[in-house]
C-alpha cells in the first residue's frame, strides 16, 4: 500500500496520552463496522489497563510468555485457552450475554474444554459409561418449551468424567469414546440413559493455567456434574450442566459454572421405576426437566439487554445482526 493513500493523520511522537486515539484511528479503516467497534473497545480497555496499573515491561513480557506457554501446551484435546477463559470468568460471562434466559427456562453453564464431536449415538436406555468402578445411575429427562409442551427430536450431547474424575480424552491410550454420547428426544420430549454418578474433579492444572491458579491461591476443583448440550433448529442452543447438591465445591467452582437452578438431587429407583427402566431397585436416579427457549425469543431478549446495557453506559448504538455498533447517524 502506498503510504500516500493512507487516510489517517500523521502518527509520530505518540505519547501515553495520545497513543490510544491514534491506534483507534488506524484500526478504523475497514468496512466491517462490528470489527472496528470491537477493536476500538479492546484497544481502549487494554491501554487503560496498562495506564492504570502502570504496567512494567517485565510484567508485560511475563504476560506474553504466559500466553506463549498457553499456546504451546494446547492441542486438539488440550484446550488451554478455553481453560484460561473459564478461570477468568469470561466463558460464563459470554454465555450469559449471548444466551440470555427468561426466568422459566433452564440456565446455561460453562462448556469447558472436554466436549468432543465424535461421541457414539445411543438410544433411550443405553449406557454412556463403561467404567466398572463408577456408581451406576439412571438419568430420565424431559425437554419442554416454556408452556410445558414436550420438544421432540432435539439433539442432546451428554458428557461426564469416569469415577477417577478424568474425561476419556485425557487418556493417551484412549481406544474409543467413553463417558459421552449423543441422543435424540422422543415424541414425548423424553430421553433416558444409564451413566455413573458424577464425581468432583480438578480441571487440568499441570500447565500455565494451573500455575496461575496456584499463584492466586485458588484450587482447581469443579463440583460433581454432568454436561448437557441441546440443539434443534428454531431453539436457542443450550449448553448447561447439572450439579449434585452438597458437593464440597458447590460454592467455589474453579470455573464459576454452578447456578442454584442447576443443582439437583439424586434419589433411588423404587421397584416400579427399576422394572420400567431395567435397572436394579435402589439404583441412583436423576430425573430432570430441561426448558428450552425459542431462537426468536432469545434474540429479542439479547437485543433488549444490549440496548439497555449500552444506554446505561452512555454509548449510542444500533444493532447489526443483533450485535451493537456505534450509531453515528
Ligand atoms: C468441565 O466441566 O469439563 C470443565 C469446565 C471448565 C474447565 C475445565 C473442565
Ligand atoms: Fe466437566
Amino acid at each position: 500500500m502506498d503510504p500516500e493513500d493512507l487516510n489517517i493523520p500523521p502518527m509520530k511522537d505518540l505519547t501515553i496520552d495520545n497513543i490510544t486515539e491514534n491506534t483507534v484511528v488506524i484500526n478504523s479503516q475497514g468496512s466491517d463496522q462490528r470489527l472496528t467497534y470491537v477493536m476500538e473497545r479492546l484497544v481502549s480497555h487494554l491501554h487503560d489497563f496498562a495506564r492504570e496499573t502502570r504496567l512494567s515491561t517485565t510484567e508485560w513480557m511475563a504476560a506474553l510468555n504466559f500466553l506463549v506457554k498457553v499456546g504451546q501446551i494446547s492441542t486438539d484435546v488440550r484446550h488451554e485457552f478455553i481453560l484460561l477463559s473459564d478461570i477468568l470468568g469470561l466463558s460464563l460471562l459470554v454465555d450469559a450475554i449471548d444466551h440470555p434466559k427468561p426466568p422459566t427456562s433452564t440456565e446455561g453453564s460453562v462448556l469447558g474444554p472436554f466436549h468432543t464431536h465424535d461421541p457414539p449415538v445411543i438410544d433411550n436406555g443405553s449406557s454412556m459409561s463403561s467404567d466398572p468402578e463408577g456408581e451406576p445411575c439412571l438419568v430420565v429427562c424431559t425437554i419442554l418449551d416454556q408452556s410445558g409442551k414436550p420438544i421432540s427430536d432435539v439433539k442432546i450431547d451428554i458428557w461426564e468424567t469416569d469415577s477417577t474424575g478424568h474425561y476419556d480424552v485425557q487418556y493417551s491410550d484412549l481406544q474409543s469414546p467413553d463417558g459421552r454420547c449423543v441422543m435424540k428426544s422422543d415424541e414425548k420430549g423424553v430421553f433416558w440413559f444409564k451413566a455413573i454418578v458424577p464425581v468432583p474433579y480438578p480441571i487440568p492444572h499441570d500447565g500455565p493455567v494451573g500455575q496461575l491458579l496456584k499463584l492466586l491461591k485458588r484450587h482447581p476443583w469443579r463440583p460433581a456434574h454432568m454436561h448437557f448440550m441441546f440443539e434443534k433448529k428454531g431453539w436457542d442452543h443450550l449448553i448447561t450442566a447439572l450439579y449434585m447438591r452438597n458437593d464440597p465445591y458447590e460454592t467455589s467452582d474453579a470455573v464459576f459454572g454452578v447456578k442454584q437452578s442447576l443443582i439437583v438431587d439424586f434419589t433411588t429407583a423404587d421397584a416400579e421405576t427399576a422394572k420400567k427402566y431395567g435397572v436394579q431397585e435402589g439404583t441412583k436416579l436423576l430425573k430432570h426437566d430441561f426448558v428450552l427457549v425459542s431462537e426468536e425469543e432469545t434474540e429479542k431478549l439479547r437485543d433488549e439487554n444490549a440496548l439497555k446495557a449500552l444506554k446505561a453506559l452512555g454509548i449510542k448504538v444500533k444493532l447489526i445482526d443483533h450485535l451493537p455498533v456505534p450509531d453515528l447517524d
